[in-house]
């Protein structure tokens, strides 16, 4: 945690989050009749300000202060400056910030596993498959287990589809054998590594550069945009257009915090939030075929577009993933995205 190092001999991790907390939340909420003091929003995540979820956090912020008219003031946090993976959960859940826009990948941690299930790879043909499962009725009820957590979930963000990169070339499932490979904190995706034959190693994004650079780690999986705004590149030799697995987010507000708005407040706030969705959601793809063609641009990555044949193969080496799954995952969750996502449009 950053600029917070000097607070932390007084007390737990914990105590002192708790602490922020309180003294978060009534800063926040406090409007006094005359004054009008803004209700400050901070809204922490962990990439750059260039990124689909950058860009879409950037544009709640100017819609929901212009919208208000100043009544809402909203503090983005890019790049992990406020907290990191973990540690943003724990802040959220706490009050000590506001908004987050974690990826689905990490909603686990907040003991609702079954959002793993977004992580089985090859599991959304595409884009549209995804949305259907977010504004299904599933896609609600996993939002709202979150509240257990004092979570309010508010809405689902696109990114894109995953794809490897290593330190050699790797075009077909046994070339990842052996390889020290990062993923997000999910169970399926662990799975999904031992399945290849991987050694796996869970890490925040902000140590991954330095891991590949010093050789901790050998390969990493991500979305084009993470991969080019993070400089993976300059420390990667090679990627390959898997396209195995998608990676979303899901917006999260503090819900003692959000029930405490005035209610003209939280609408305008919505409205925002409906706007900024859409924004990121339609930008997306665009975002990752920039950062594809930055990345070709570069020079310093051999990209491989795998074969209807080796695509194939990995499909095949991947199907094992679903049978390995941790009890604690409800099937039937499972069951509804699938329905949700043959559903006619
Ligand atoms: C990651 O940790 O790789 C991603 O979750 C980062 C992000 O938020 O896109």
């Amino acid at each position: 945690m950053k600029n917070t190092s000097t607070c932390m001999h007084r007390g737990t991790r914990r105590e002192w989050l708790a602490r922020m907390g309180t003294v978060a939340a009534s800063a926040a909420l406090m409007v006094p009749a005359r004054a009008q003091k803004a209700i400050v929003i901070q809204f922490s995540h962990v990439v750059t300000p260039d990124t689909t979820k950058g860009r879409a956090a950037l544009r709640f912020k100017e819609l929901a202060e212009a919208r208000s008219a100043g009544r809402v003031r909203v503090e983005v946090y890019p790049n992990s400056t406020l907290y990191k993976d973990r540690e943003e959960l724990e802040a959220l859940r706490l009050g000590a910030v506001q908004m987050l826009a974690p990826s689905l990948s990490k909603l686990s941690a907040l003991g609702v596993p079954d959002f793993e299930y977004f992580d089985l790879p090859y599991l959304f043909p595409d884009a549209a498959s995804f949305r259907r499962v977010c504004t299904a009725a599933v896609g609600a009820s996993l939002l709202g287990q979150l509240e257990a957590n004092d979570i309010r979930g508010l809405a689902y963000w696109d990114n894109g589809f995953k794809v490897f990169t290593a330190n050699r070339p790797v075009r077909l499932p046994s070339d990842l054998k052996g390889l020290r490979v990062r993923v997000q904190a999910s169970k399926t995706l662990v799975s999904q590594m031992k399945t290849l034959g991987a050694e796996v190693s869970i890490s925040p994004l902000t140590a991954v550069y330095e891991a590949l650079r010093n050789g901790q780690l050998d390969a990493q999986e991500n979305v084009l945009t993470n991969i080019e705004s993070q400089r993976l590149h300059e420390v990667q030799s090679h990627m390959t257009l898997t396209q195995h697995g998608y990676l979303a987010y899901a917006v999260l507000v503090n819900k003692t915090f959000w029930d405490r708005l005035p209610a003209e407040i939280r609408q305008v706030l919505e409205g925002a939030l409906r706007d900024a969705t859409q924004f990121a959601n339609q930008i997306a793809p665009q975002e990752n075929q920039r950062a594809l063609a930055k990345l070709k641009a570069s020079g310093r990555l051999a990209i491989h577009t795998p074969s209807a044949g080796e695509m194939e193969q990995w499909k095949q080496a991947l199907s094992q993933v679903s049978r390995q799954l941790p009890a604690s995952m409800n099937p039937s969750v499972l069951e509804a995205m699938q329905r949700a996502m043959r559903a006619p449009p």
